[in-house]
């Protein structure tokens, strides 16, 4: 979750089901966004159950925004690839991802997406789930970014290098990873991974389940 301009928005919560994330009550989060990459179980299997108990506004792309919808979730703001929005305190912008986006009961869940969120407070870039592609030389063209989320467990997603280099493609030093360890296909060495971006001129921040950080 980010807390920018007042505004708390989570993304992609896999909590209940995640052996790391135990000891965390999902009913204490009460984010005012929910932020949705794509249909995976492994981000979205609280989003139903958090946005019931908090209202959150979920943004996503339309089939998911659908999926929600059919399951009592009305508070959705559907969007897609390429598209922004101003929802006041920031604005979303959508951004391609290199991935898939099959639903948790095998529906079909629309494309992957990553999200550019921007304030006065400053920007990010949420990648979501993706491979490295040289459409990330894009965004600089959209942001002056302050800091992005990209995963760097591998397997499934692009691994710390790849994700060093996206780094440099984004023109953002300081980056948070994410997507590793919950599973044995993503374990990954934590040290040989900052030491990987460190070596590209960059931060790879590594937080701890449940660790607040100011960026
Ligand atoms: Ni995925």
């Amino acid at each position: 979750m980010v807390e920018t301009s007042g505004k708390k928005i989570l993304f992609d919560p896999f909590i209940s089901y995640n052996d790391l994330a135990k000891g965390i009550n999902i009913y204490s989060i009460k984010p005012d966004f929910i932020l949705l990459s794509h249909g995976h179980s492994d981000h979205i299997a609280d989003c139903i159950a958090i946005a019931e108990n908090s209202q959150a506004r979920v943004v996503c792309n339309w089939e998911i925004h659908e999926w929600l919808n059919h399951r009592g979730i009305k508070h959705t703001h559907p969007m897609n690839t390429g598209g922004k929005w101003d929802f006041g305190e920031f604005s979303v912008k959508c951004t391609a991802a290199q991935h898939s986006s099959g639903m948790p009961d095998g529906s079909y869940g629309g494309n992957p997406m990553g999200f550019i969120v921007t304030s006065n407070e400053g920007n990010f870039y949420y990648s979501g789930d993706t491979a490295l592609m040289t459409d990330m030389t894009l965004i600089p063209k959209w942001a002056k970014l302050n800091f992005a989320v990209l995963p760097i467990g591998d397997n499934f997603t692009m691994d710390a290098s790849d994700a060093a280099e996206c780094a440099g493609m984004i023109n953002c030093i300081k980056v948070i990873g994410v997507h590793y360890d919950t599973f044995g296909y993503i374990k990954i060495d934590h040290e040989k991974a900052k030491k990987t971006f460190a070596d590209k001129g960059a931060e790879l921040l590594l937080m701890n389940i449940g660790e607040t950080i100011t960026i």
